[in-house]
């Protein structure tokens, strides 16, 4: 019988289980499940026999691809894969697939909830400011991107894209204005919203260089990964720059920013695609493309080319 594990140290919403389990064994097939484990060894282990897998930002490394003698689709329920061992995925004829935009939304809010937990001073009283009329610069206008610009123009923001990726006429028609180099948008915008993968190019890119001149009460949003911070350049800015502010749902891995008090809040756990409505989302979409790719060999979101 076909097997498929759900393997998330952050489970999905019961809903979300729910709907996956209907799916599966619609199918015929037997759904196992592995949540909040407290170690690599318990999802080695767990992968032993499975077919077909779904994960978050859970760890496929090699070791645990090599685990898995029979998997033939793993799929991250979400959007960044660099949690993926993709040349072991290859070497092991494993499919390794991604659910494009099924969270973007839910992650698009959490940037907004942060924005105005630090715009009003984390709620303590004092007079905070207002986003309405103020530039903000979003970088890599995907699908979480786009989100943030939909929700920003609600905001009354002048909204402003830089993506190379993408042409100029794309992102006018997304809603926001074209900018050519990050530099230009970074010296432009009070508020830049971060939702660059983590790449061997884009790690440590955000750093003191491109921060630097960015415009006063500078608020730097990141709801994309801590890898892409150079952490070391951007705490040094912060100790040159008092109005400077760092917002992220991702914890930095340096202990450096806790002492810039009313200037730094980050989520005490990745929150940005916890909702129920993106659990399901994402969650269901996995589901399908395990079954579309079994049953019908389909391929789509496949990024392991
Ligand atoms: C993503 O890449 O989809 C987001 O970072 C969400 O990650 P999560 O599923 O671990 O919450």
């Amino acid at each position: 019988m076909t097997k498929v594990l759900i393997a998330t140290d952050k489970p999905f919403a019961p809903v979300a289980v729910n709907g996956i389990r209907e799916i599966v064994e619609a199918q015929g097939y037997e759904l196992v499940l592995l949540e909040k484990y407290t170690s690599q060894d318990e999802l080695i282990a767990a992968v032993a026999d499975v077919d077909a897998m779904i994960i978050r930002s859970d760890k496929a490394t090699k070791e645990v691809i090599e685990a898995a003698k029979n998997l033939k689709v793993i799929v991250r329920a979400g959007a960044g894969y660099d949690n993926i061992d993709l040349a072991a995925c290859t070497a092991h004829n494993v499919v390794a697939m991604n659910t494009p935009g099924q969270n973007s939304n839910a992650v698009a809010e959490l940037a907004f909830g942060m924005m105005v937990y630090m715009a009003r001073n984390f709620f303590n009283g004092k007079s905070g400011s207002e986003l309405k009329g103020k530039k903000i610069g979003i970088h890599a206008y995907g699908n979480v991107g786009q989100n943030v610009g939909r929700i920003a123009r609600g905001f009354g923001m002048e909204v402003y894209a830089f993506d190379p990726f993408m042409t100029d006429e794309q992102i006018k028609n997304a809603g926001a204005t074209p900018l050519h180099s990050a530099e230009e948008m970074y010296k432009m915008c009070q508020y830049i919203s971060l939702h660059i993968p983590a790449t061997e190019q884009t790690k440590k890119s955000i750093n003191y260089d491109l921060l630097k001149d960015m415009p006063k009460g500078a608020v730097l949003v990141n709801t994309a990964r801590k890898e892409v911070i150079d952490e070391e350049g951007l705490a040094k800015l912060m100790e040159e720059r008092a109005d400077f502010h760092y917002i992220t749902d991702i914890a930095p891995d340096c202990d450096c920013f806790s002492k810039f008090e009313g200037r730094f809040f980050a989520t005490p756990k990745k929150m940005g695609a916890q909702t129920e409505e993106a659990n399901v989302n994402a969650g269901l979409a996995a589901a399908h493309q395990i079954v579309n790719f079994i049953e019908k060999g389909d391929e789509k979101f496949r990024v392991n080319k």
